[in-house]
């Protein structure tokens, strides 16, 4: 096998839904206003997916434009790695049905389980298997329709999220390639004994479906003590994009763009000035899609991009957190 030290991001995609609700409207479904929503989150609006979208469909469509930003074929890719904590079906994975829906009869395909620190997980997987050179075009998602899996009753965490998709294409560069948006280090890192904070208790293998009376008590919706994941949030993610940095021989004062997470504004606030950055330096979404879990980071990244943020040469840290606990960074020179 050869070993391949470098490894590119060709291309980005990503989508959305087109529905969005906005505060105002999620004020006529739960006991919430626009000014608390905003205040404590940043958050305005979100995308929700219909009933008939999948995240497999998202994930399809995300696929085909960062393909086409590739300039490559369905059939020249070899991996498809998806990060999804709300998979069409507990199996197959939507790794497969994205496979089958681009016609990619070329890839080996599969999800990675790290809710909100899905996509950077996704990434480290693909980046490894390209790296040993037993790959050497994957493309890498993060997709997930939360609002499948949120009580919308409860307003401590309805308010918090929404569905998306991005997606990119990585492929093996030269051992000695300097040119290009490549990734130059990935950190990663999980804590199960904060399993109990942030979970959706219902429809597994604890308290499975067909148990009588068992959803009723362990329902199959996203369950967080808000105030616990808020405190690992900013420390977890100082902690990891820090070490990401550092793997790459880098600081926080050499980066361009920092892309965080989007669950909370303050949360965002508050890792920007653990690392000393200015607010220009920091990308934001979350009043426009919310939290959209593993998506987050892909999607942003996707934009920054179309956006003109990112000029060749800058740095750009993706960083994560979310439920395991899990949480990511990865640094990527454009
Ligand atoms: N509208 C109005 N009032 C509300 C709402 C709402 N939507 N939600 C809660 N409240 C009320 C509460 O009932 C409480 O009222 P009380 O004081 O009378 O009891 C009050 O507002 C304060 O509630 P807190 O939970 O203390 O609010 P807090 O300031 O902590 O904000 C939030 C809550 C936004 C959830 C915050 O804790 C947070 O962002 N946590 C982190 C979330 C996160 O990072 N998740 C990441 C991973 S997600 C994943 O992996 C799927």
């Amino acid at each position: 096998m050869t070993q391949t030290l470098s490894t590119r991001i060709t291309g980005t995609g990503c989508a959305l839904p087109e529905k969005i609700l906005t505060n105002a409207e999620l004020s006529t479904i739960v006991d919430t206003s626009d000014e608390w929503i905003t205040t404590r989150t940043g958050i305005k609006e979100r995308r929700v997916a219909d009933k008939a979208t999948a995240t497999s469909d998202l994930s399809t469509l995300a696929a085909r434009r960062a393909l086409e930003a590739a300039e490559l074929q369905p059939a020249d890719i070899d991996l498809i790695v998806v990060g999804t904590c709300t998979p069409d079906h507990m199996f197959p994975s939507v790794a497969c049905i994205v496979q089958k829906n681009l016609g990619a009869v070329n890839a080996a395909a599969f999800d990675v389980s790290a809710a909100c620190s899905g996509f950077i997980y996704s990434l480290a997987t693909a980046r490894a298997l390209i790296q040993s050179g037993a790959h050497k075009r994957a493309v890498v998602l993060g997709a997930d329709i939360l609002s499948k899996i949120t009580d919308w009753t409860d307003r401590s965490t309805c308010v918090l999220f929404g569905d998306g998709a991005g997606a990119l294409v990585l492929e093996a560069g030269d051992k000695d390639d300097t040119k290009g948006p490549r990734v130059l280090a990935i950190d990663m890192g999980a804590d199960g004994s904060g399993t109990e904070i942030l979970n959706v208790p219902g429809g597994g293998t604890r308290h499975p479906y067909s148990e009588n009376g068992s959803l009723k008590e362990f329902p199959p919706v996203i369950h967080m003590d808000g105030k616990e994941v808020y405190k690992h949030a900013v420390t977890r993610m100082v902690e990891t994009a820090n070490r990401a940095l550092e793997k790459a021989g880098k600081t926080s004062a050499d980066l361009a763009l920092l892309i965080p997470h989007q669950a909370n504004l303050r949360i965002i606030e508050s890792v920007g000035k653990r690392m000393h950055l200015a607010a220009d330096k920091i990308f934001l979404n979350i009043h426009k899609y919310g939290n959209m879990s593993a998506a987050t980071t892909i999607v942003a990244l996707d934009e920054a991009r179309r956006e003109g943020r990112l000029k060749s040469g800058d740095l750009v840290e993706l960083i994560a957190f979310g439920a395991g606990l899990t949480w990511g960074a990865v640094v990527i020179e454009w």
